[in-house]
């Protein structure tokens, strides 16, 4: 109980809240627990989806169904599960997050889970890819991506574009095997013939692997490693010769993260990859959020990580308007379901059957545009599912 509040006072207060229920009473602040990597190998995924979450609150301002929301961020530093568990616990006990987000990577969405599904507790997956993630609470939705639905159209494009052999080199854990899964069974679907091998997730070298993969001498390799490590990648490719021995680099955008791909330089030109989001998408959207997203934020691009905070943030406030300010756990997900709005990233739905999202992805080439490097989109596969279909 809150010292100098007269005892009755608070009793009162306590019995309107038990009697409008969770998220009921106009004007209640809404604490939304937002965690994220903000330190460690992958602090630029939280360093993206934080600058995103403020710039959406900026926009769009902090009271939404009369809840006034206030955001309290939480550093989970990397692959830390039990640190990313018991920030979640903590929120929803202690300071009574009535919404859980962020979610750096699947072994910490997989972390949080059982945590929205004991308190109820709607849980926003803003970054992580595995396509299981959503199965693991009901209570979960996602405005990110999964690793299938950014792999097939790849996979597709690659064979029917004389690519016959392709060694696929992926990160070993969910999102990754995803990837290796997806690419194998629609390349080898559509006549191609594929060799896999998977880098350790912690502390990857990629030198040993980039050279397997050029001995093989497949037509290309097909890379997935998580946002942030691409510029290692790309580094091994360019000083091992691959793209000099006539192999060439695909993978999903995860590699040309819009966040690094103007520091990896030449090697990364023509580097062909699919994914949802690209910095040059060429919408009045996206020209607006790029814009607003770097004056914000001292130059600095935004990735697809900050468009799945965006979104996030989006979802969460046209929930809201639907269920009249409510964060009841099963209130909350009926109303996000089928949601649809235009994101920066193009058009994007909340599948009503798997509250994951179906959206446009697109294939794209490295290119130099105005002396800066950018993942300029080709062609567009529209409204992919979840499972990449
Ligand atoms: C994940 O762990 O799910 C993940 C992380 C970074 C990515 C993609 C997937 O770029």
């Amino acid at each position: 109980m809150r010292i100098g509040l007269p005892l009755h006072a608070a009793l009162a207060a306590v019995a309107l809240s038990a009697l409008l229920g969770p998220g009921a009473s106009a004007q209640q602040v809404l604490k939304i627990g937002l965690i994220e990597p903000m330190t460690g190998p992958f602090a630029s995924t939280g360093k993206q989806v934080d600058a995103a979450v403020k710039l959406y609150l900026a926009e769009h301002g902090d009271v939404v169904a009369g809840r006034k929301i206030e955001v309290l961020l939480r550093d989970d530093t990397g692959v830390a599960p039990e640190t990313t568990k018991r920030f979640a616990q903590e929120l929803v006990t202690n300071d009574h997050a009535e919404i859980l987000a962020g979610f750096g990577l699947t072994p910490l969405a997989f972390a949080a889970a059982p945590v929205a599904s004991e308190a109820k507790t709607p849980m926003i997956v803003m970054s992580a890819g595995t396509l299981i993630i959503p199965q693991r609470s009901p209570y979960i939705l996602r405005t990110s991506f999964t690793l299938p639905q950014q792999t097939a159209p790849m996979a597709l494009w690659a064979a029917k574009h004389d690519i016959k052999k392709v060694y696929t080199l992926v990160t070993d854990y969910g999102p990754g095997l995803d990837a290796e899964t997806t690419f194998k069974t629609v390349f080898t679907a559509n006549g191609g013939a594929v060799d896999s091998a998977r880098v350790p997730l912690n502390n990857p070298d990629y030198a040993p692997f980039i050279q397997r993969a050029k001995d093989a001498k497949p037509d290309a390799v097909f890379i997935f490693v998580p946002s942030g490590e691409g510029s290692a990648v790309m580094k091994q490719f360019a000083e091992r010769g691959l793209a000099a021995a006539g192999i060439k680099l695909i993978g999903t955008g995860d590699v040309t993260d819009d966040d690094i791909l103007d520091s990896m330089g030449d090697p990364a030109l023509g580097t062909i990859t699919s994914h949802f989001y690209s910095a040059a998408h060429p919408s009045p959207e996206n020209k607006a959020f790029v814009a607003a997203f770097e004056k914000a934020n001292g130059g600095m691009r935004p990735n697809f990580m900050a468009v799945g905070g965006y979104d996030g943030m989006a979802l969460i406030y046209e929930a809201l308007k639907k269920t009249g300010g409510s964060t009841e756990g099963d209130t909350f997900v009926a109303a996000a379901k089928g949601l649809s709005w235009t994101s920066p990233r193009g058009p994007m739905t909340i599948d009503p059957a798997t509250r994951d999202v179906i959206q446009d992805v697109y294939l794209r080439k490295v290119e130099r545009v105005n002396g800066h490097l950018y993942n300029v989109e080709f062609d567009r596969v529209a409204a992919v599912h979840p499972d990449g279909k």
